[in-house]
């Protein structure tokens, strides 16, 4: 068995959506590492999309765009499109995130949330249908890597209504595409992420040693366990897997003691 062949990526064609910072970006460096040709990345702000292909070269390709909009969906697509004859791996990775109190969570706190986490990834792969059909089949597959959260499998305790409600509908949403794509030499699956450090997850980024005290393992995520995931569900080790969640936690949701547990010490 070729080992490093296994988790290899060479010469793949990958876009990842909200590439330009955080997740995304821990995810593009590790498909970079694992030997992808190019990695299209993909965001609102153009600026932040230019300084992260200075930083990481020119395998890395900026198409500015918002994935929130069907519209949006459909011009990345064309973009790639009019570059790449076909798409081997598509990240779902850009999100966003509202919290309000219950009293007054707003409607657009429920449109801009679920516009992003949710139809969005559904309204880009179906745009991108065609190339990703075009790179793979039953023997090789292409990937489609949604990136979930923990919060979509269990409850935080912060007022976030439609981000919990988004990011459980993305994970079940996983599953009814994987159905549906399998026929097309096409592998839908999801990535739950614990607390990594971006501008998201501020307590993460800003308080990481007290978030830790609460994560079995004691840190939170680190750039190359987000990595080390995507490469896994991207490369020939993941082609089995169809549907499924990969839960990247440090053990918070499978091996966290509930809250009120007792110390009998
Ligand atoms: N960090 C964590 O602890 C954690 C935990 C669980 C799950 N997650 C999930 O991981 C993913 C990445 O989050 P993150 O923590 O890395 O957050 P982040 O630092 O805020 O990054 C979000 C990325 O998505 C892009 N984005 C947001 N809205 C967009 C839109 N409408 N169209 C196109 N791009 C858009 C952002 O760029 P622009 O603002 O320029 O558009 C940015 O690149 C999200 O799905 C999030 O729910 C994160």
């Amino acid at each position: 068995m070729d080992i490093p062949k296994l988790f290899s990526l060479d010469g793949k064609v990958a876009l990842v959506t909200g590439g330009s910072r955080g997740i995304g970006r821990m995810i593009v460096e590790g498909f970079l590492g694992a030997g992808c040709a190019r990695v299209y990345i993909s965001a609102r702000k153009v600026e932040q999309l230019e300084a992260t292909v200075a930083e990481l070269g020119d395998k890395v390709i900026a198409i500015p765009g918002d994935v929130g909009t069907v519209e949006g969906c459909r011009a990345l697509a064309e973009a790639i499109g009019a570059k790449e004859e076909k798409l081997d791996i598509l990240v779902n990775n850009a999100g966003a995130a509202w919290g309000a109190e219950f009293e007054n969570f707003p409607e657009q706190g429920w449109d801009k949330v679920m516009d992003v986490n949710v139809k969005g990834p559904f309204f880009l792969t179906q745009a991108l249908h065609g190339l990703l059909k075009a790179a793979g089949s039953m023997d090789s597959p292409a990937k489609v890597i949604n990136i979930g959260s923990i919060d979509g499998r269990k409850l935080n305790p912060w007022e976030t209504y439609s981000y919990q409600a988004s990011k459980a509908a993305i994970l079940h949403l996983t599953k009814r595409m994987a159905a549906r794509l399998i026929e097309d030499g096409i592998v839908v699956t999801a990535i739950a992420p614990g607390a990594y450090q971006s501008d998201m997850n501020k307590a993460a980024r800003d308080f990481g040693d007290a978030v830790a005290k609460g994560i079995p393992a004691r840190r939170i995520g680190e750039p190359e366990d987000m990595a080390g995931a995507a490469i896994y569900l991207a490369s020939r080790a993941g082609d089995y897997v169809i549907g499924s969640t990969v839960t990247v936690d440090g053990g918070i949701v499978d091996a966290g003691l509930p809250h009120n547990s007792i110390d009998p010490s």
